[in-house]
């Protein structure tokens, strides 16, 4: 296993990177819009947040499309290769914009331009991208793009230090009353068919005032709600010495009066008895827990290395529904890992019968170059990968179905995010349990939470009429 040591960005640097910024905001003949396109998971959204803050530091602003914008950022994401061949696609695509607009400024950030061997790739075959960096130096973009602007030439930050811990960048966040907060980076789980570990590197925790100083603010901003991020949020400060636990830190957050709390991804193999105590004490923490168990069959969860079994995980998903009553399940699910026979898909098949899942994410299964799974004969056809990945989300669909009528007439809660896209006059937002409700109301609800009863159930979404207290 690889062993790296955290490394704190220090509070000078970021003032350096803040003197680039202001530095490059003062050059002339510099990109003054922004478009930044952004693929992956919540981390790399959040991350996205962070750069607009970098970016906008710099004196730029927002473009209203990326085809209008001096500057380009592709924050992508490498988790399987439809992923990262959509990055690379849409990066070769604004050569042709390039071409008529030759001022323009390609930047290629995220995990993609962590995995080995990819910033010569880009070098070499990608000449119109300006700047690079891996996920480990987003607090060097300041600097990064001042010497592409001044020097007018490629600069490629290469990615060797994955494991910085970085405080006090600035965030320009999405939504006034809905936030990400990432409580640790990494992972190191090496799920054998995952590139994650590779490319955000070892598991490192922030402390624990440092995200109780930020919760703190975002309620006094009107936050509503919080969503703590982690690729696996249980293991939240086994890597620190003053002991504060995933359920701990749950505790201290609760007390700030933020409203609502989420979190993910929590790792079934960490998910512990305190943990399950605090979701059952803790009346800021959602109803909804998203425990990804990628497959229900033993042989296969050994291979992929997740390290608890079928069995195990079914007792837990027993004992949070005891605890926590009215609790909403989601998870991911990988169909055609190598070697995979129909009877232990059938295993996977027969446990999403059995959990009832809200809804679940489901993949077929993508080899990553350097992870073990890579490695590991039983190819499966891609003809019979397609038939198991459609069975299994029509069986999902079916269960998603049987839990949202189970919903209808009951009283949930309602954090009003927006309007209906589809009819002006709905509003739609999620309940606790994480499903979008679309119901009547006034617009100036927006950033509320309001008491929805559920009257009827559609295929992706509830509907329901606000209850007047
Ligand atoms: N840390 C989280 C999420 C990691 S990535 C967790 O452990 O749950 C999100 C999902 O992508 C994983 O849960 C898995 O289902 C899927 N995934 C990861 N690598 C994959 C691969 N090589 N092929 C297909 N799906 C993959
Ligand atoms: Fe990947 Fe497993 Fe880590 Fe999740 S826990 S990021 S699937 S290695
Ligand atoms: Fe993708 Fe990186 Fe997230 S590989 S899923 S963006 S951690």
């Amino acid at each position: 296993m690889i062993k790296e040591e955290t490394i704190r960005i220090s509070p000078e640097e970021i003032a350096l990177q803040q003197q680039y910024a202001k530095e490059f905001a003062a050059l002339e003949d510099r990109p003054k819009t922004y478009f930044i396109v952004t693929y992956g998971c919540q981390m790399n959204a959040h991350d996205s947040e962070k750069l607009a803050g970098m970016l906008e530091e710099m004196g730029m602003i927002a473009a209203p499309a990326k085809e209008e914008a001096d500057f380009v950022l592709h924050n992508t994401c490498c988790i399987r290769d439809n992923a990262e061949r959509k990055a690379l696609g849409n990066v070769t695509w604004l050569k042709e914009i390039k071409k008529i607009r030759p001022s323009l400024m390609i930047g290629v950030c995220g995990c993609m331009v962590q995995e080995p061997g990819m910033a010569e790739k880009l070098l070499k075959q990608y000449p119109f991208v300006d700047v690079a960096f891996g996920t480990g130096n987003i607090h060097r973009l300041p600097e990064l793009m001042l010497r592409a602007a001044e020097q007018k030439r490629r600069v490629v930050a290469v990615p060797q230090e994955q494991s910085t811990l970085i405080e006090g960048l600035p965030i320009r966040r999405e939504s006034p009353f809905q936030s990400y907060v990432t409580i640790m980076y990494g992972c190191n789980n090496f799920c054998s068919y995952c590139i994650v570990p590779y490319v955000r590197g070892r598991e490192r925790s922030r402390r624990p005032e440092d995200i109780l100083r930020e919760v703190e603010m975002l309620q006094k901003k009107g936050v509503q709600e919080i969503m703590l991020l982690g690729q696996n949020v249980n293991s939240y400060g086994n890597d620190a010495e003053d002991g504060v636990s995933f359920p701990r830190l749950l505790h201290m957050l609760g007390k700030t009066g933020i409203p609502r709390i989420r979190f993910m991804t929590s790792h079934p193999k960490d998910l512990s008895d305190e943990l399950i105590e605090e979701m059952a004490k803790n009346p800021a923490l959602c109803r909804h827990l998203h425990l990804p168990v990628q497959s229900g069959n033993n042989r296969i969860l050994t291979a992929m290395n997740r390290r608890y079994t079928r069995e195990q995980y079914l007792e837990k998903v027993r004992k949070i529904r005891a605890a926590v009553p009215g609790i909403g399940l989601t998870s991911d699910l990988i169909v055609s890992f190598p070697g995979e026979t129909e009877e232990e898909f059938q295993d996977t098949m027969d446990l999403v019968r059995t959990v009832e899942y809200d809804s679940a994410f489901t993949f077929i299964y993508s080899p990553r170059v350097g992870t073990k799974a890579a490695e590991m004969p039983g190819r499966i056809d891609p003809a019979v990968a397609t038939d198991r990945i459609e069975r299994l989300i029509a069986l999902q669909d079916e269960m998603t179905q049987k839990n949202f009528a189970s919903l209808v007439g009951t009283k949930e809660t309602v954090l009003v995010t927006g309007q209906s896209k589809r009819n002006p006059h709905q509003l739609t937002g999620k309940c606790s349990r994480m499903i979008s409700v679309n119901f009547e109301g006034d617009p100036a609800s927006i950033g509320k939470i309001l008491p929805v009863e559920i009257t009827a159930a559609s295929k992706t979404t509830l509907k329901g009429r606000i209850i007047q207290e």
